[in-house]
């Protein structure tokens, strides 16, 4: 694993929605770097940018026209390379998103592929022998071309599934994973993420990455594809970080990931703390910790065995907000566990002032529902809070129009605002070593249908039990903690020799000798 990775706290940036500094209503490379100062004040000290080039724009940029190109809106790619040596200059690393398991229809391998005569291409991606019969387990598109046969999609129609192969070819058009089309796809991959590893990004978010090899259902293939790319990257490029998209650590670390997320589809788990119909992370205190920590304690052994991560993010581009349905010392109590988890923290832009999910929004790029959770930053009160000097009706997204939308420049000199709790809990974990990212972890106290939850973080060098009670009521657990409170949230708890008693909404760190 890459050294830099055992302090690294990462901050997920969506390019379109971040900063536009050319307004055209849509944020860009330049925008970003003039922002870097920002996200490395909250403490940040890694970002993962979605993906950045040239793209149809189908899928925000999920369907890629062109992997060596960055698109346009953005910038060049001397601006993506100057926006890679910014970040560096500020000790910032950066990651940039793969997606290798489709591309968009308009690339020029799918347009080659969907030639009737046979090309270099022609395998590149998934296709029966008949426009008749259909890829097995995938969606496809056919009609469209002279080529007689049907083409795979992995998500929306319009991208076409890269051919990896299938674990157990069944029919002629299925191969194997290590025949030469789906290898020459492997190696067309590892080309990629060469040229912009060379070019100076330091890894790569790995979208859908348990996807890759067809009908697999226990991931075998998938797995050894995926440890034959980490392996040549952890052989030319040992300092670069590669996390995935998968959901499931028992399959990704072996698989060879330093880092994969828990997510809001595979088992659930991750979904119940949050944003599941009764989130164990609600003043309501309806939840349990209990589903959560059953997935919790299988993916954090794989990953200690494998020599990775599990990640907790506290949302993402395609859930819903953060703080949907929450207010902000929920919020608050989300981020005192969200940064003192083991593995690495992942913040998407925005929840650190807890930005809301603007309902109803008409669909843009392939975003449907997810549109709520992608709009453009909210910097200031200025015109578009900030984001851009473009007229309001030429955003990427509108912005949320509540007149006490959060802001930066509002929270940011007020010691009680969110954005001022986010920043204090990661000066917290960098100052105490049993809170870091490979520090040692173990439930102390998670019952089902109970408040509150309890866990030790503790190194050799220090113990620290972490206290949290979402719920809006006074919680006790018969643990007998005693020590030292270095941070509380809401109130201070109680001691005696018996138990903890933890005021309602709150949250506490107790370092123990
Ligand atoms: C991943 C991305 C999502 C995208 C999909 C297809 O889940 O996070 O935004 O739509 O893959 O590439």
């Amino acid at each position: 694993m890459a050294d830099w990775l055992k302090d690294a706290i990462f901050y997920e940036i969506y390019p379109q929605s971040f900063m536009d500094s050319n307004g055209d209503g849509i944020g860009d490379f330049e925008g970003i770097i003039q922002k870097l100062d920002y996200v490395k004040g909250l403490g940040f000290n890694a970002i993962w940018m979605n993906p950045c080039f040239d793209s149809p724009f189908g899928d925000a940029g999920y369907d890629v026209r062109d992997y060596y190109k960055t698109a346009e809106r953005y910038g060049t790619n001397e601006q993506l390379k100057k926006l890679f040596d910014e970040c560096h200059k500020r000790g910032i690393h950066i990651l940039l998103d793969l997606v290798p398991g489709h591309t968009s229809v308009e690339h020029e391998w799918f347009i080659k592929s969907m030639k009737s005569e046979h090309n270099e291409f022609s395998d590149r991606y998934i296709w029966t022998d008949s426009v008749w019969e259909e890829p097995e387990g995938l969606n496809c598109i056919r009609g469209i071309s002279d080529r007689d046969g049907s083409a795979g999609v992995n998500f929306f129609s319009m991208q076409p599934a890269l051919n990896y192969g299938y674990a157990e070819p069944k029919r002629p058009y299925q191969q194997r994973p290590d025949d030469p089309a789906p290898l020459a796809t492997r190696q067309a991959i590892k080309d990629i993420m060469k040229f912009w590893l060379d070019m100076g990004c330091d890894g790569f978010r790995v979208d859908m990455a348990g996807s890759l090899v067809k009908c697999d259902p226990e991931y075998k293939e998938t797995i050894k594809l995926w440890q034959d790319i980490n392996s040549f990257l952890k052989n030319k490029y040992p300092d670069a970080a590669m996390v995935s998209e998968w959901g499931e650590p028992k399959y990704s670390m072996p698989a060879g990931f330093d880092m994969d997320f828990l997510l809001h589809f595979g088992p659930e788990g991750y979904t119940s703390l949050f944003r599941s119909a009764k989130p164990f992370f609600s003043k309501k205190g309806t939840g349990t910790p209990t589903v959560f920590s059953q997935l919790y304690d299988i993916s954090y052994k794989s990953a200690k065995e494998n020599g990775g991560l599990v990640c907790i993010p506290s949302g993402n581009h395609d859930m819903d907000r953060l703080s949907r349905y929450r207010d902000t010392d929920e919020l608050k109590c989300c981020f005192a566990f969200l940064l003192s988890m083991p593995g690495v923290p992942f913040v998407y832009y925005g929840d650190e002032i807890g930005m809301e999910y603007v309902e109803g929004l008409t669909s843009k790029e392939g975003g449907y529902g997810r549109t709520g959770s992608r709009t453009p930053m909210q910097w200031d009160m200025s015109k578009n809070c900030g984001f851009s000097s473009a007229d309001s009706d030429k955003l990427y997204i509108p912005q949320s129009s509540s007149p006490d939308r959060p802001t930066v420049s509002a929270q940011q000199n007020d010691e009680n605002s969110l954005l001022s709790e986010v920043k204090k809990l990661i000066a917290i974990r960098r100052a105490n070593p049993a809170l870091g990212n490979l520090s040692d972890f173990e439930f102390v106290y998670c019952r089902d249908n109970t408040y509150p939850l309890i866990y030790k973080r503790s190194c050799a060098e220090q113990t620290v039990y972490v206290c949290l009670n979402p719920s809006d009521k006074v919680q006790t657990a018969d643990v007998p903690i005693k020590g030292n409170v270095i941070y509380s949230l809401n109130g201070a708890p109680t001691f005696d020799d018996k138990k903890i008693t933890l005021p309602p909404c709150s949250a506490c760190f107790v370092e123990c000798k």
